[in-house]
């Protein structure tokens, strides 16, 4: 008896009927929504939506939340290995959330102002930036890949990201140090990790294996490899690449 409610208890969320159409559409709906979003979405996608680390929200359709379904299950569950997280509001909270965020499509948005097509040039070549991203199935493998990125972030964030790249270190990105008992240091990103052992890829993209026991110190930086494109590229220039990546919304 007991084992047969543990099942039910633990039943996977897409069981769960949802209607397919927001039921909490009212004025007042979004009013509430509103100042639910400006809690707790605002300091990510912005005020507008449009601004911030998060995704842009203001556009007329969201890449993962075209259906009003697929919209409530992202703001209730989050987006699994991403920095947006889920929420415990309960179900109306969640539906009025969502009819804000509705709305934010409908404003006019700051334009970008960048020529998207030679913004591409730039990248690819004198930016040098698929040195350490991956662009379709082009590029290098340090930094995360850029296909999909206008679709996980806004212009105002990627902008300030070629600019400052330190700035904002995603918690998820840490470069480690590896002290070996022969005396080696070796730099990188964790790939791997479990009781005995720990695999990492190097800033010249190799790859290494350690025993735990070879290791006699451990250490994770939050810190960046990714160079600042400022003196490097002109305002111009950056606008282009900005202009460009905004437009990177497929699929990844
Ligand atoms: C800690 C920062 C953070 C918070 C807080 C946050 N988000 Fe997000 N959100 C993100 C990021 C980052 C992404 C893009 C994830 C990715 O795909 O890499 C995202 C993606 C989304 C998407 C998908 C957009 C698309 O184009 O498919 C929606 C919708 C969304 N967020 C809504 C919300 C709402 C509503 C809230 C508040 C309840 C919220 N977010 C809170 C960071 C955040
Ligand atoms: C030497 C390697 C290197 C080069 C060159 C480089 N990057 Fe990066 N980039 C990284 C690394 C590593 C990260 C992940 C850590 C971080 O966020 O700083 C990153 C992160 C990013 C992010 C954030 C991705 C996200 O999901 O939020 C963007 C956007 C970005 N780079 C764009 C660029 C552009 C545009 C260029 C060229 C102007 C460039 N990078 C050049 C290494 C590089």
């Amino acid at each position: 008896m007991i084992w047969w409610a543990a099942l039910l208890l633990f039943q996977p969320p897409q069981v769960l009927d949802l209607p397919d159409r927001n039921p909490f559409t009212s004025t007042a709906d979004i009013a509430h929504g509103k100042s639910l979003y400006q809690g707790r979405c605002a300091g990510c996608h912005g005020p507008e939506g449009n601004g911030g680390k998060g995704a842009n929200l203001a556009v007329p359709s969201l890449t993962r939340a075209a259906e009003d379904k697929s919209l409530y299950r992202i703001i209730r569950y989050g987006i699994p290995d991403t920095e947006m997280p889920g929420s415990l509001m309960d179900s109306r909270e969640l539906w009025q959330t969502a009819a804000f965020v509705r709305t934010l499509g409908q404003l006019p948005s700051s334009p970008v102002t960048g020529n998207a097509q030679s913004g591409e040039q730039l990248l690819r070549l004198k930016a040098g930036c698929l040195q350490c991203h991956a662009l379709g199935n082009e590029g290098g493998r340090m930094g995360p890949p850029l296909s999909g990125i206008g679709a996980r972030r806004s212009a105002g964030h990627l902008r300030n990201k070629i600019l400052q790249p330190a700035a904002d270190v995603p918690d998820t990105f840490r470069s480690l140090a590896v002290t070996t008992r022969d005396g080696r240091v070796i730099r990188g990103i964790r790939l791997n990790e479990d009781s005995w052992s720990i695999q990492l890829r190097d800033f010249n993209d190799r790859f290494h294996s350690f025993w735990k026991d070879e290791i006699v110190q451990l250490t994770s930086e939050k810190r960046t490899t990714m160079p600042s494109a400022r003196g490097r590229l002109t305002d111009q220039e950056i606008n282009d690449v900005v202009a460009f990546l905004a437009t990177q919304r497929g699929a990844q």
